[in-house]
């Protein structure tokens, strides 16, 4: 799968492409990438990619001829195109499971206060909210959003990883130990060295049921339905 990232600070992208389990999956070739700077789509002579906004108002906006070059230089008009933008829709493990089954997805990453609302009408498929709180920059929330999709493709990590985490049978994920059996006077609960596999997926489903009423309790009407 290829993501193609717009944005003024290529460079904050370029470094998580290029770390850890990413670094890897590129390696690999499950995931390709294009960092690609919208500066070097402006026109004038001090690269300018923000003006103030129509109607007035604080901020700055992005510059509609910059990036929209920048989309045609991508292909944008054929791809799938999402903005995370703080008023797009709420971004979820469903949608980042029906991304991960995309060839290529193109993202944006906005600055200031926003971009042209003509870039998204003519570019834009889905804006997404990674959350109820404003960043400041589009690069974390593009980060998160590639990140959360990423990790689905095969090859990635481990099928097993995948089926017992959170989200997924609609509840959070139980707790987890490792040794030492002891650590600071605390046990690993007795279950969990018994070897008896068939109660210990019984106590760890109550423990996501215990950890989804107490963190998400909104969850839990829907998990019931899986
Ligand atoms: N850019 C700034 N805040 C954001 C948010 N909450 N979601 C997506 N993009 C953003």
């Amino acid at each position: 799968m290829k993501f193609t990232v717009l944005s003024l600070f290529p460079e904050i992208l370029e470094a998580y492409f290029t770390s850890s389990i990413m670094a890897k999956a590129v390696e690999k070739g499950v995931v390709s990438y294009a960092n690609i700077n919208i500066r070097d789509f402006a026109a004038d002579r001090h690269r300018t990619c923000d003006d103030a906004p129509y109607g007035g108002g604080a901020g700055m906006v992005l510059k509609p001829e910059p990036l929209a070059a920048a989309l045609d230089s991508v292909g944008a008009g054929c791809l799938r195109t999402v903005c995370p933008t703080p008023s797009g829709r709420l971004f979820t493990q469903a949608y980042a499971r029906e991304l991960s089954a995309e060839r290529e997805v193109v993202l944006i990453c906005g600055r200031y206060e926003g971009i042209d609302q003509r870039v998204l009408d003519l570019y834009v498929n889905d804006e997404v909210s990674v959350g109820d709180y404003v960043l400041s920059s589009g690069e974390i929330a593009a980060m998160l959003v590639i990140d959360a999709v990423y990790r689905l493709l095969d090859g990635v990590i481990t099928k097993e990883s995948l089926e017992e985490e959170s989200f997924c049978g609609g509840l959070l994920e139980y707790p987890q130990y490792t040794r030492p059996e002891v650590f600071r006077g605390l046990r690993v609960p007795d279950i969990l060295l018994s070897g008896h596999h068939a109660n210990i997926r019984q106590w760890r489903r109550e423990q996501s049921i215990l950890k989804t009423k107490k963190n998400r309790p909104e969850l839990l009407g829907a998990a019931d339905k899986i």
